[in-house]
């Protein structure tokens, strides 16, 4: 059929689908997908397993990159939305209904209790706070649906007794959900953890992080073993009408081959600061999983078998140096940058006031001014050169 130009500017001769073998899978974009007849509009099963409907249900671009990151966490359903948060987020208004209580570790991710919170006034939820360092605190009534865990907890890092805690679940039949954004799945299994074969029932992963490993993507994922699971949340990422975009899942996707040497990377100059700053007098405390007087490390050696540890390390400043001297010394470091996430190249610090961040009474942490730092990819001696410059800015301030 002869066209006009303006037809043939978009129907044009050569077609998608002669695929040539690239290193990279093919990006697909789509809120359209093409149906070949009616049969196959008829026959769609949207609400199956990754079937092509519409560009919400997802692509081979965004299938792609959730098999992969499934993979790589133990799991075998995936679901990916737009960040970390999001996905936390469709997990907590997936499971839970009006009365039913929630159990959450006082070290939780601060917008996922801020959305709980939420939840509470909005929808009678009721929130539920344990201590992450002591699962006897994790009391849970006939009302409990949901039990979120972090290993480690991002700030503190101190790391939860996974294997208690899972336990104590299964036999209250309460859904188990760990935010694996710390372990990215390399750390330990999440699925299979321990030497008794234990398993979450769903693990959320801000992609953002060490998946992205660029400090520039925002994705999350949702990750189950068990068919009936996913499709609840299937169904209600579905009508939430969340989707990500192709190119930044592409972008994910061209990033996963070194996520493994980067998060190996990372751990190990953590390690290499860590060392150096346990020598130094302004810190009352430091905070790393491996040290054998962290919170929680022997259940970190008990799961986190290799030795990994992800990126973080926080200090906590002996009370002496105020928020003022606290402030010089983030504001002095040239290097690490002062801005919120981890797992990219660059280095970060974060300065919190952990008094105004937790519920419980955190006798396992002294009490200070904490600042974290993320490690990047820059050579360690740098970076403790930069914190060694920052150091002698500070006065502390006698009181
Ligand atoms: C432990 C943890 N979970 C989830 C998130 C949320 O990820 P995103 O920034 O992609 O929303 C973050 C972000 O900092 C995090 O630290």
């Amino acid at each position: 059929m002869d066209k006009k130009f303006q037809t043939a500017l978009i129907h044009a001769p050569r077609k998608a689908g002669q695929y040539i073998e690239t290193i990279q899978p093919p990006l697909f974009r789509a809120s359209t997908i093409i149906f070949r007849n009616t049969d196959a509009l008829f026959n769609r099963h949207w609400t199956d397993d990754y079937d092509y409907s519409y560009g919400t249900h997802g692509t081979p671009t965004t299938f792609t990159l959730g098999d992969n990151i499934a993979q790589i966490e133990g799991g075998k359903y995936h679901l990916l939305t737009p960040s970390g948060l999001s996905a936390i987020n469709l997990v907590n208004s997936c499971f839970l209904y009006q009365g039913d209580e929630v159990w959450v570790p006082d070290n939780i991710y601060g917008p996922n209790m801020e959305h709980l919170n939420y939840l509470e006034s909005h929808y009678g939820i009721q929130v539920r706070v344990y201590n992450p360092i002591d699962a006897a605190t994790f009391q849970p009534t006939e009302k409990a649906k949901l039990l979120w865990l972090e290993a480690a907890g991002s700030i503190t890092l101190e790391f939860p007794d996974l294997i208690g805690l899972v336990k104590k679940a299964r036999a209250h039949n309460i859904l188990t959900a760990l935010d694996n954004t710390w372990g990215a799945g390399l750390a330990f299994n999440a699925f299979d953890f321990s030497d008794e074969h234990l398993s979450v029932d769903i693990t959320v992963h801000a992609l953002t992080k060490y998946p992205s490993g660029g400090g520039d993507i925002l994705m999350g994922s949702i990750i189950t073993q068990d068919k009936a699971l996913h499709h609840k949340l299937f169904r209600t990422h579905a009508v939430q009408g969340i989707a990500i975009s192709g190119d930044d899942a592409a972008q994910i996707q061209r990033s996963l081959p070194s996520m493994q040497l980067r998060y190996e990377q990372q751990s190990r100059n953590a390690v290499s600061v860590l060392k150096w700053l346990q020598t130094q007098n302004a810190f009352i405390q430091v905070l790393h999983p491996s040290l054998p007087d962290a919170p929680g490390h022997a259940h970190w050696k008990k799961i986190c078998t290799d030795g990994h540890s992800a990126g973080l390390i926080s200090v906590i400043f002996r009370p002496e140096y105020d928020l003022a001297a606290v402030r010089k010394f983030c504001d002095s470091l040239n290097l690490f940058k002062l801005g919120f996430s981890w797992g990219g190249p660059v280095s970060l610090v974060m300065l919190y006031k952990l008094r105004e961040m937790r519920t419980l009474e955190n006798t396992h942490l002294q009490q200070g001014l904490l600042v974290r730092f993320c490690i990047g990819l820059e050579h360690p001696e740098d970076l403790i050169q930069d914190i060694q410059n920052a150091l002698k800015q500070l006065q502390p301030q006698h009181k």
